[in-house]
């Protein structure tokens, strides 16, 4: 029963709503005033929500979807293992969409790829922990978000979740096939070996092993490394299943929020006088709650109203940009095949037990199964237009020497588009963030051509396969899952002139006095590399700056 294991997290926390979706009885304490009401239980919700109990206010943290973990509530263990769900086993994570839980997990009602289960995007993805390199900060963020500001916000993160390029406690790495082969290659470029752990600002040219996040051999992130801090503080309550669908507002004020529970019925839930809420609910679904409040452009406003919720009268609406400069990093496939000697893990016999060689070393703390998907990660850059573009090439094998290069255009690109709503309260694209700059669009080009000449140079051997010239390669362009900027941070306050800025430097929403947004959505630009270990940095961040204006 998942209620039996809440018991060990929760203590006297309080763990409401999970009970309820294993079909026993839920007690919502629908009435408590809470100083802080945190919509979201994904890696910015979490850290920001243990950080508030840190400093003895009382929480609550909302989240629509359920635990990933056994510690959270999950049953659906490994045949071979009763503590991990496959989610937890490094070794699987290359073939997580197989899984029963992704689809269990996925969003169905967002414009792309996020997931609604506690802990987020960071229960589902491929474990790629990109430290950021100082730069990111220094010329994406305003003036207060520079890298000196944060860098104090990540080292508090890496100091619970570092993340790490050796996962296996023999100190050994494993199936380095593709690793062997790839390197040789790129160091006959003259490109440099480094460690993306402790060299993060070493991002052209280069090739590192990967940096996962992984810890004590097991899928980590806030779910594990701050949610069982909160453990037996009874200012914490965690209640899952619920869904907020809008704020409750008077005037510029927060006074609560609305949910859809575990039951399908409406419940409103409310805040202590000075209390304040604080939306995380992911870059894809925290506009639509700002729509759903009267908080955006109006035409967003009147379709939330369609879509049947009940948005406040028109004179309360705050006219912010909300959705507007979405960005995401764009991804290109490159598939080569090589001379090397590797392939990929037979995931059945991990999942059913039979592969007892790699099992029995999982058992030990050791192995393949300590490991993420990728074998090799690089970073290189170039300038076509004047302005400076960073590319990450994740690399991992997808069949008998077959390597998959997924290839990212990340920092500096220029393009973004429009998140908007549609009648059923799906968040969609008005326009896509993909390319839509001419400046995007011939350095991606230039980046491909760059790789396919060196690739199928003669003397490699390599085949491209799947995707054979630059054209192709440039058209199998998919989603990087990495969405920034749907509610811009900026000094340059949206409701007034040509202001960008959806909230402030110390992340509340401009014209309220108590909304405030911790989640990817507020980042004005894309990092360097896969965005996770950004988003937990700026959490880190945020939550100082709120506590600050106490
Ligand atoms: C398939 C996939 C693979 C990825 N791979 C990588 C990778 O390898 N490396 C990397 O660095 N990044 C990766 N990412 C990106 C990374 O996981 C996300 O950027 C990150 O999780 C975003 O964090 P967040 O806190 O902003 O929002 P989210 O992770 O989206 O969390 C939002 C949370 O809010 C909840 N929620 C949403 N709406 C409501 C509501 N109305 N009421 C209550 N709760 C709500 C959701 O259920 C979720 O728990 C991947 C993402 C995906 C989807
Ligand atoms: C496992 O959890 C699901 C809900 O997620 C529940 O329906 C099912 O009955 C549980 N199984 C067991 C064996 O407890
Ligand atoms: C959901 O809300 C409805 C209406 O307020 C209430 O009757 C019901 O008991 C709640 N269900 C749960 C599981 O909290
Ligand atoms: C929640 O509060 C709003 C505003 O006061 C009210 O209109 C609505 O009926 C309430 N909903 C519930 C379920 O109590
Ligand atoms: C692959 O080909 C390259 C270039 O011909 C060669 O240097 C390398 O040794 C080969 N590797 C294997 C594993 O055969
Ligand atoms: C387990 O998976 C392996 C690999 O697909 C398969 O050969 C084997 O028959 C499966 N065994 C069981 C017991 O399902
Ligand atoms: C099961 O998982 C736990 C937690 O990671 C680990 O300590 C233990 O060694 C594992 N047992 C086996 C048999 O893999
Ligand atoms: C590139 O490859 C695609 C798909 O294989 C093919 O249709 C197209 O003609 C090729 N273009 C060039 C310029 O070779
Ligand atoms: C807003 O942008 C327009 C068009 O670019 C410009 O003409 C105008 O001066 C700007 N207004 C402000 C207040 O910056």
């Amino acid at each position: 029963m998942r209620s039996f294991f809440l018991a060990g997290l929760a203590a006297s926390s309080s763990v409401i709503g999970a009970a309820a979706h294993a079909g026993a009885h839920a007690h919502a304490s629908s009435n408590s005033a809470y100083d802080y009401i945190i919509v979201g239980g994904g890696p910015s919700g979490i850290i920001t929500a243990e950080r508030l109990v840190e400093a003895n206010k009382k929480v609550l943290l909302l989240e629509r979807g359920y635990g990933p973990t056994v510690a959270t509530g999950a049953n659906d263990t490994l045949s071979w293992n009763n503590t991990l769900t496959p989610i937890d086993l490094p070794g699987l994570s290359a073939d997580i969409g197989a899984l029963p839980e992704w689809e269990e997990y996925i969003c169905t009602d967002v414009a792309g790829y996020a997931a609604c289960v506690l802990g987020g995007g960071v229960t589902v993805n491929y474990m790629v922990f990109v430290h950021p390199p100082d730069r990111d900060f220094n010329e994406g963020w305003p003036q207060g978000w520079k890298w000196d500001d944060v860098s104090a916000a990540a080292d508090r993160l890496y100091a619970r979740n570092p993340g790490t390029i050796l996962p296996s406690s023999d100190g050994k790495r494993y199936d380095q096939g593709l690793y062997t082969v790839l390197s040789n290659f790129f160091s006959k470029l003259g490109w440099k070996s480094v460690d993306m752990i402790t060299q993060p600002n070493e991002k052209d040219q280069v090739y590192s092993y990967p940096a996962w996040n992984i810890k004590n051999q097991v899928r980590a992130g806030p779910v594990r490394t701050y949610l069982p801090l909160t453990k037996g503080k009874s200012n914490f309550n965690l209640r899952m299943g619920t869904k907020v669908i809008r704020l409750l507002r008077s005037g510029s004020e927060v006074t609560g929020v609305e949910v859809e529970n575990a039951s399908g019925g409406l419940e409103n839930i409310t805040l202590a006088d000075s209390g304040r809420v604080i939306l995380s609910a992911g870059a894809l679904s925290t506009p639509r709650i700002l729509f759903n409040s009267g908080i955006g452009p109006s035409s967003q406003i009147e379709i939330a109203e369609e879509s049947g919720v009940t948005v406040p009268p028109k004179s309360e609406w705050i006219n912010l940009p909300v959705g507007v400069g979405v960005k995401d990093h764009p991804i290109f496939s490159i598939i080569v095949k090589t001379n090397g000697t590797y392939g990929l893990l037979d995931y059945d016999a991990i999942v059913n037990g039979t592969d007892t060689a790699d099992i029995d070393l999982y058992g030990k703390g050791s192995g393949v199964l300590t490991e993420g998907k990728h074998r090799m990660i690089f970073f290189t850059k170039n300038d076509v237009d004047g302005q400076v573009r960073y590319y990450q090439g994740s690399c991992a094998p997808t069949g008998t020497d077959e390597v998959t290069i997924t290839a990212y255009m990340t920092h500096g690109l220029t393009s973004s588009g429009v998140l908007g709503l549609n009648v059923d309260g799906d968040t969609v694209f008005d326009k896509s963030p993909y390319l839509q700059t001419a400046g995007d669009r011939a350095a991606a080009t230039a980046f491909i051509q760059e790789m396919v000449n060196d690739l199928t140079d003669p003397s490699t051997g390599y085949k491209l396969e799947t995707y054979t010239n630059v054209s192709a390669i440039l058209g199998s362009q998919s989603p990087g899952m990495h969405y920034t900027t749907t509610a811009k941070l900026g000094t340059d306050d949206g409701r007034y002139g040509n202001g960008t800025s959806v909230v402030d430097l110390n992340t509340k929403v401009y014209g309220t006095d108590n909304l405030f947004v911790v989640d990817g959505s507020i980042h004005p630009d894309l990092p360097t590399g896969n965005i996770q270990a950004t988003i937990m940095v700026v959490a880190e961040a945020a939550v100082a700056r709120i506590l600050a204006l106490e």
